[in-house]
């Protein structure tokens, strides 16, 4: 819906392009408000034609063009008197009159599990609503996930027992053996599978005002379940004015970007094209629970089913016992200039005395290596991070106590990281002292810097620190001496069992 006065806007080119990607095939481009630009062809005329060009990089099969008048009823239901020059149906008569593709009975079958009956011990029942195609009692039938195959014993629905069933209906069924499907699979015949995997390429169309930020852990629902998953890589974003793909590291309120999904377990899944229902997503924000992102995915990745977890046969457990010691890591955070890398490296001298193995992880260091090509972004930091938490993780494996200094500010990715080893095994330390302390002591001198403005994105000057809400130890560097704060920890992980007395 255009105003004609104003011609195309950026919004009617979003639209336009959500609409596409949507798989709507079918638009029409109504220029309303003809009566205030005197009903006169010629501005007709180049809107429309401006439309064309937008449409042509789209995958529309037909535009139609209808000047109107809402206001005044032009060429909405009849045809207007005010522009005989309008050779073409009325809104009205064109919405009637279009001819629409329907999926077609012979589909795939694809029934969604959105719910598992238990009525009884002996009893299962897998409900859901038919997304495509159709099944029948005797039909063999394949939990996607897991692979496994029954026959179809009972549909039921809301009238009682059915022999056959086909979308859109919703149904239980029962199977003839007991197999395992539970919510999110999808059931489908043998011969027509839907992909599992847990890469996949998807458009995300932004709807937060929170950045997609990649390598943060958001939860996407899909068929009917809820996991984690993370973006790996945007491969592009779509510029919605010109049609051009540029490169992005993130993706903002209403951007469109093309991107690699990866979710914490396989899950099964068609492309958009095939199946609107089992090809679209939505990702939610796990700390507002807000909806921040629709996906529309586009294809598997067969990368992360070519690779197989080595079994190992010495464990983490073995590592760790050759070295007397329980492995952990001990992620100290806080504001620059607060103290972190003193005191964990008092910390670390401490270990070492009582011949702990240990391997220390700080920001500055780090950020000379492995992370020589990251930022201070949100977008790097959310990378520095999940590099440093996968590195101590190895380090956790290796049997090492593995200290870790990183302003690491946002709460998201130090939950991430703990998420990596056992509950047991991650300890956050806080060290927490105010701005105006760290303004003042301001070590390196670029508190000084930012607040001059010559460096931008300084955590607590013009990017945010999200304190820690349920750190195992706060613990303030304002009132206390970095070596009564080390002694302070030492005690900590002795009263944990996490060192010996
Ligand atoms: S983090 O936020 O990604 O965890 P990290 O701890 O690795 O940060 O690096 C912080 C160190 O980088 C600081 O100690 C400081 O010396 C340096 N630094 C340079 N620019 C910035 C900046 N814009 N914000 C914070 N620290 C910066």
């Amino acid at each position: 819906l255009v105003d004609a006065r104003k011609g195309l806007l950026t919004q009617t080119r979003r639209h336009a392009t959500i609409a596409s990607l949507l798989g709507v095939r079918h638009i029409v481009l109504a220029v309303n408000k003809m009566d205030l630009v005197a009903y006169d062809q010629a501005v007709f005329e180049r809107i429309a034609g401006e439309f064309e060009s937008v449409a042509a990089s789209l995958a529309f099969r037909s535009v139609e063009a209808i000047p109107i008048s809402a206001r005044h009823g032009d060429n909405v239901v009849a045809d207007s008197e005010n522009m005989p020059w309008r050779d073409g149906p009325s809104l009205l008569t064109y919405l009637e009159n279009v001819e629409v593709e329907t999926d077609g009975g012979d589909a795939p079958l694809r029934l969604p599990v959105q719910w598992v009956n238990r009525r009884s011990d002996a009893f299962r029942g897998f409900a859901g609503a038919i997304a495509s195609g159709r099944l029948q009692v005797g039909d063999e039938i394949v939990a996607a996930a897991s692979g496994r195959k029954t026959t179809i014993a009972r549909i039921v629905a809301m009238g009682g027992d059915l022999f056959s069933a086909a979308a859109p209906d919703s149904v239980m069924v029962t199977f003839a053996d007991e197999i395992d499907a539970s919510r999110g699979d999808v059931l489908c015949h043998p011969t027509t599978r839907p992909n599992v995997a847990d890469q996949f390429a998807a458009h995300l169309i932004w709807m937060s005002d929170d950045a997609l930020l990649p390598g943060r852990s958001y939860l996407i629902k899909i068929n009917g379940r809820s996991l984690a998953a993370s973006v790996t890589d945007i491969k592009h974003r779509l510029d919605v004015d010109t049609g051009a793909k540029s490169a992005a590291k993130t993706l903002s309120l209403n951007e469109i970007g093309f991107c690699n999904v990866a979710t914490a377990a396989p899950v099964a899944f068609d492309s958009y094209d095939e199946n609107r229902t089992t090809g679209a997503f939505i990702v939610i924000d796990r700390f507002t629970n807000a909806t921040a992102a629709a996906g529309i995915i586009a294809f598997p990745l067969r990368r992360a089913t070519n690779i197989h977890l080595q079994e190992q046969s010495v464990s983490k457990a073995t590592r760790a016992r050759l070295k007397h010691q329980s492995p952990a890591v001990l992620w100290f955070t806080g504001l620059s200039g607060a103290g972190k890398s003193t005191i964990a490296n008092l910390v670390e001298s401490k270990l070492v005395e009582r011949h702990a193995h240990t391997l220390m992880l700080d920001g500055d260091n780090v950020r000379h290596g492995l992370n020589k090509d990251l930022g201070f972004t949100e977008a790097d930091r959310v990378e520095n991070i999940r590099r440093v938490g996968e590195v101590a993780k190895l380090m956790v494996d290796a049997g090492l106590i593995v200290l870790c200094a990183f302003i690491s500010p946002f709460r998201a990715e130090r939950r991430m990281v703990r998420s990596l080893v056992g509950e047991q095994e991650f300890v956050e330390i806080f060290i927490d002292a105010p701005l105006d302390v760290c303004k003042e002591r301001d070590p390196k001198g670029l508190y000084k810097r930012a607040l001059a403005g010559e460096i931008k994105n300084f955590t607590g000057v013009d990017q945010p620190y999200e304190a820690p809400e349920s750190p195992e130890l706060r613990l303030s560097s304002a009132e206390h001496s970095a070596e009564a704060i080390a002694d302070r920890i030492i005690a900590y992980l002795e009263a944990n069992k996490l060192l010996s007395v």
